[in-house]
């Protein structure tokens, strides 16, 4: 695993979408494996920023979902599909043709979650894959315990997720559903390079467990130890603890 310390996230998003412009150059139709949540947030900006100078041409990337929340109509402005869709896919100038992500309506989760993998499969596999953490260690939606050779499936969210989550949802927990989508950590360890990003005091116990501590469910990032192509992008804040 390599530990890349940098001053801030602004530079932290620049330096991973730096690597995805690199691979999208090697290979225009890579398949990158995104996540949610605030951290990666200056990593679409700064890729976006790129392909719009012509630095990289990402007309032909392809994106794969981490997660989804169950329940949640697909055109729902906080479905996954959804943020992903304003974050990513329309600043780099693509459509849902180019998206793959779990169905989160489906009648028959399972069945969704199972296809889900497979269709990952199909499409060559996750190229690079960016990957958040919650405070707890969480990576996608796997919580605390989750097995480390675990697949796409249903979980239930933690409540201290849920209440994280809430700014989401107008600060009501009552709005954030209970169960989501994740890619498992077996899936997720089957992208050719994981790159973790966290930034703020607030990840510095997790993200030392997830570098420093165990190979253990009780900090699923920690799986990430596990990864030929590990790479862990921490603002000074985020290292405090290392
Ligand atoms: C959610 C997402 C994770 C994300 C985490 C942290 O739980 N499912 O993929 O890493 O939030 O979010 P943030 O980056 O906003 O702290």
């Amino acid at each position: 695993m390599e530990v890349v310390i940098v001053s801030d996230a602004k530079a932290g998003g620049e330096l991973i979408a730096g690597a995805m412009a690199e691979l999208l150059r090697h290979k225009p139709d890579a398949l990158l494996g995104v996540a949610t949540g605030s951290t990666p947030l200056p990593i679409y900006q700064a890729l976006a920023a790129t392909v719009s100078a012509g630095g990289v041409d990402a007309s032909r990337a392809r994106v794969a979902q981490l997660d989804e929340y169950v329940g949640l109509p697909a055109e729902h402005p906080e479905s996954y599909r959804s943020v992903l869709r304003r974050e990513v896919l329309e600043p780099l100038g693509l459509d849902l043709g180019a998206f793959m992500g779990p169905d989160g309506t489906a009648e028959d989760v399972m069945a969704a979650c199972e296809a889900y993998d497979r269709a990952l499969a199909e499409a060559g596999g996750v190229d690079l894959q960016l990957l958040g953490i919650g405070t707890d260690g969480h990576i996608g939606f796997n919580e605390p315990c989750s097995s480390l050779a675990s697949r796409t499936r249903i979980k239930t969210l933690t409540e201290q997720t849920r209440i994280d989550n809430a700014r989401f949802f107008e600060g009501d927990i009552e709005q954030v559903p209970h169960h989501v989508i994740t890619q498992g950590i077996g899936t997720i360890l089957e992208a050719r390079h994981l790159v973790l990003l966290a930034t703020g005091e607030g990840k510095a116990d997790a993200v030392a467990a997830t570098v420093e501590g165990p190979v253990a469910a009780v900090c699923p990032a920690s799986a990430l130890q596990l990864h030929p192509h590990a790479t862990v992008v921490v603002d000074e804040g985020a290292a405090s603890k290392l």
